[in-house]
């Protein structure tokens, strides 16, 4: 017979059964579960609404039964449907008429409202750390290469005289944000619903703040019952966050894919990072970086999943939004899983600073800075930009970089040329010479990759 079972007078067909259990997927939530019904139990119990005998009952069968899941004692059934009622079953089975009086003032659109914000809180929490690891992976590297001049790109062609270091600490600053989205989404999620019952409130004297402050929702109870059991707006902000962290990951790991390959060569991964062919020797491919981009298509599709899910829903609980919970494990389970694995790669690569260098030789990227010259020396800027094109358009013409120019021909396309021109185009000093805020001079980046210590020291404080 089933908990809900008094008002039916036949079973529920066995394929219905199948479609309406969420057991299968949702018993990763017994902890959050238990934890619920033990502080509504003790509510219950303050407010005078259930004896204290009963409580203590409730207390002691609710610990043995949290012991006995985590020892892998417990079957759960989908006879039971969920887990909230696989657990009061249990719990009536196991105590008697107490366990019934759990249910008390409460329900289970409640339960599965208070269990799954718990869960997606407690998830982002220990996502944080491991964006911070990255970060950690990211000043190490940086630190290295500070004088390692690469080219900077747009549209993918080679634009303007860079160093690897900025173009880490680049990354580094988008997680950042990634860090800041998270915490605000926790902070914002933080209350409370517990007490919403089914939808409309109850009669029982209940106590929100204290269910609330029990379970560690910092900013008490939902403010409005309906509200309570309907919003699913956590979820979707977590799968939304972790959307953009993965996009983060995916650009990165595009970068990373190119950057091993021949054609670049700016980096090696390890061999431990690394995975090779079954036909073809030589292969050493980024599989890492590959399945890092790919599976950001599925953490995508699993924010679509519940968008679409939740539109259109009237208020308050719908059957539909049992089909919140598989999305959000998966997207939380693809970064828990992609994040480790992305870190090791970056702290373990090995940087070709020569590679770059050389790469940084070829596509005119002090261009720029050869018009900056000139009108340095008065030349409008725009005037200099043309004299310019028309040098690369004859250094082009003629296999020669700019620095390969001699200064009489220089002089053949302006005055202004004079020996220093040289200094001015040296990759190096066009790199260190970008010390503007935020640039890639090495005053700029060291500040930064300070800037990046000093975050992930205060937000791994704030986790403790
Ligand atoms: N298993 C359900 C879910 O995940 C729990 C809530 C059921 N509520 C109800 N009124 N049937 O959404």
């Amino acid at each position: 017979m089933k908990l809900w079972g008094g008002r039916f007078q036949k079973e529920t067909d066995e394929l219905v059964n199948e479609l309406n259990e969420s057991i299968s997927f949702d018993q990763r939530l017994y902890r959050q579960d238990i934890a619920g019904s033990k502080a509504h139990a003790e509510m219950l119990g303050k407010q005078g609404i259930i004896p204290q005998d009963d409580v203590a009952a409730i207390q002691a069968g609710l610990d043995g039964i949290l012991a006995d899941v985590e020892a892998g004692k417990v079957e759960f059934t989908t006879d039971n449907e969920d887990i909230h009622m696989n657990i009061e079953t249990l719990l009536t089975q196991r105590i008697g008429d107490a366990g019934k009086r759990l249910h008390t003032a409460r329900s289970r659109n409640d339960q599965v409202a208070v269990d799954f914000r718990m869960y997606v809180r407690e998830e982002l929490q220990s996502i944080i750390p491991e964006i911070l690891d990255l970060q950690a992976a990211l000043c190490e590297q940086a630190e290295q290469y500070q004088d390692a001049v690469m080219p900077g790109y747009t549209h993918l062609q080679r634009a303007q005289p860079i160093t690897f270091a900025q173009h880490l600490m680049a990354y580094a600053n988008m997680f950042c944000r990634d860090v800041t989205r998270l915490e605000d989404c926790i902070d914002r999620m933080n209350e409370s619903p517990l007490g919403s019952c089914a939808l409309a409130g109850t009669t029982y004297p209940i106590d929100r703040q204290m269910t609330a402050a029990a379970l560690g929702f910092t900013k008490g109870p939902m403010m409005n019952t309906l509200d309570g059991v309907s919003d699913r707006d956590y979820a979707l902000e977590c799968m939304s966050d972790l959307s953009i962290l993965m996009m983060h990951l995916s650009r990165f790991s595009e970068e990373i894919i190119l950057w091993c390959s021949w054609e670049f060569k700016y980096i090696e991964l390890d061999d431990a990072y690394s995975t090779g062919s079954s036909i073809m020797p030589q292969k050493k491919n980024p599989d890492v970086a590959e399945l890092v981009r790919g599976k950001t298509g599925r953490v995508y599709g699993d924010l679509m999943s519940l968008l679409t899910v939740m539109k259109g829903l009237p208020l308050a609980y719908n059957k539909d939004m049992q089909e919140d919970k598989e999305p959000v494990f998966d997207a939380i389970d693809t970064v828990r899983m992609c994040l480790p694995v992305f870190t090791g790669m970056i702290r373990t690569m090995r940087v070709l600073p020569q590679n770059m260098r050389a790469a940084a030789n070829k596509g005119f990227i002090n261009a720029t800075d050869c018009a900056d010259y000139l009108t340095k020396k008065g030349m409008p800027f725009r005037d200099a930009y043309t004299t310019v094109g028309d040098l690369v358009y004859h250094c082009t013409e003629s296999g020669k970089t700019l620095e390969d120019l001699t200064l009489e021909e220089l002089k053949t396309i302006s005055p202004l040329f004079e020996e220093d021109v040289f200094a001015a185009l040296n990759m190096e000093n066009c790199a260190a010479q970008r010390a503007s805020f935020g640039g890639p001079a090495k005053a700029e980046t060291t500040r930064q990759i300070n800037y990046i210590r000093d975050f992930i020291a205060a937000h791994q404080a704030q986790e403790e």
